[in-house]
């Protein structure tokens, strides 16, 4: 059994890091709490009960086996180094500090789990692109991807507890005619959609945008796949969903798509459209599976594309639970 810390507890993805742990039964000797001076102290009810959090120092890191960070790039880039430095314990990284760095696997453990082989310091992906990799890389296996065309409707929850607080708030204060306040989002989120979602790049894409790009290219270790992206935030809590227009080298219909994508890892085909059955963040909430449907033969690219429709609960499979199974097949 191992020596987990989760850093950045009380955080929303944080938060989930230590309910999956739980969920899944991981292998734990003892799971400790860190956090920045903001939070050490504080006792927080967790699903092992009520833990008090530590102050972290690289010290209290390096006694564990596993150092699952929570934390904001700027943390992360400053002290990952230093706790992997004892030459022994493995940190997966949620921010976007190393991602695009050469020599650190990003990973998806069911689409590129090897690349982690012999390596202490990993990087959890973005949650549009890990969410968007499990339908698509079962496609790319047998159809090879030439173009992904995306646009997103992300959740609050994107932003962190923070976002999720303010769409509430905000959403209470619509509702009576009040002024709502943004702070966490460009623009008041209630009855609205922002397709602004992190800082604007000079090619006019936002840095949401381009992480969809630069980081599927990376975990399906191809820069042959064409990728676009649109990213919008929209009044949903958790779950984001992301519409797909894919072309493919081989030709594929939709049965043969669903034939793959229900034997994939991950992933649950919800795909029935007489029975008004197709993936929505309200369903794909809470789910460790991505929902896939609306899968479709493209209008544009047939017989050699598709459009499909993709939810997945972003601080599960787009943060937290890939961070933990990322550390299940360290151990395997
Ligand atoms: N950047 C994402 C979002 C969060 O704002 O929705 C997951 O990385």
């Amino acid at each position: 059994a191992s020596i987990v810390a989760v850093v950045g507890a009380t955080g929303a993805v944080g938060e989930e890091m230590v309910q999956v742990l739980h969920d899944r039964k991981f292998p734990l000797s003892k799971l400790v709490l860190l956090a920045s001076e903001r939070s050490a102290g504080k006792k927080i009810q967790t699903a092992f009960g009520e833990m008090e959090v530590e102050l972290f120092s690289v010290e209290a890191a390096q006694a564990c086996d596993f150092v699952l960070m929570a934390v904001s790039g700027d943390f992360s880039k400053e002290f990952s180094p230093q706790i992997i430095a004892n030459g022994k314990t493995v940190v997966i990284d949620n921010s976007s500090a190393f991602r695009y760095d050469e020599d650190i696997p990003l990973v998806v453990p069911e689409v590129n789990p090897a690349a982690m082989r012999g390596k202490l310091l990993i990087a959890n992906p973005n949650c549009t692109t890990a969410i968007a990799a499990m339908a698509l890389w079962p496609l790319h296996q047998k159809f090879t991807l030439r173009k992904v065309i995306m646009s997103t409707y992300q959740a609050a929850s994107g932003a962190g507890a923070a976002g999720m607080i303010e769409l509430e708030a905000g959403t209470r204060k619509g509702l009576n005619n009040e002024p709502v306040v943004n702070e966490v989002f460009a623009h008041p989120l209630p009855f609205n959609v922002i397709p602004h979602i992190d800082a604007f790049q000079s090619n006019g894409y936002t840095k949401e945008e381009m992480k969809v790009v630069w980081e599927t290219q990376k975990i399906f270790g191809s820069k042959d796949i064409a990728c676009s992206c649109t990213c919008v935030r929209i009044p949903t809590k958790r779950a984001h969903s992301e519409a797909i227009t894919i072309e493919t080298v081989e030709d594929i219909t939709a049965e043969q798509a669903m034939e793959v994508l229900r034997n994939a890892p991950g992933v649950e085909v919800v795909d029935n459209p007489a029975e008004k059955l197709y993936p929505m963040p309200m369903t794909a909430t809470r789910k460790y599976d991505v929902e896939v449907g609306r899968i479709r033969p493209s209008l544009v690219f047939q017989p050699k594309g598709l459009d499909l429709f993709v939810c997945g609960d972003q601080l599960l499979r787009g943060a937290a639970l890939n961070a933990v199974l990322i550390a299940e097949a360290k151990l395997a």
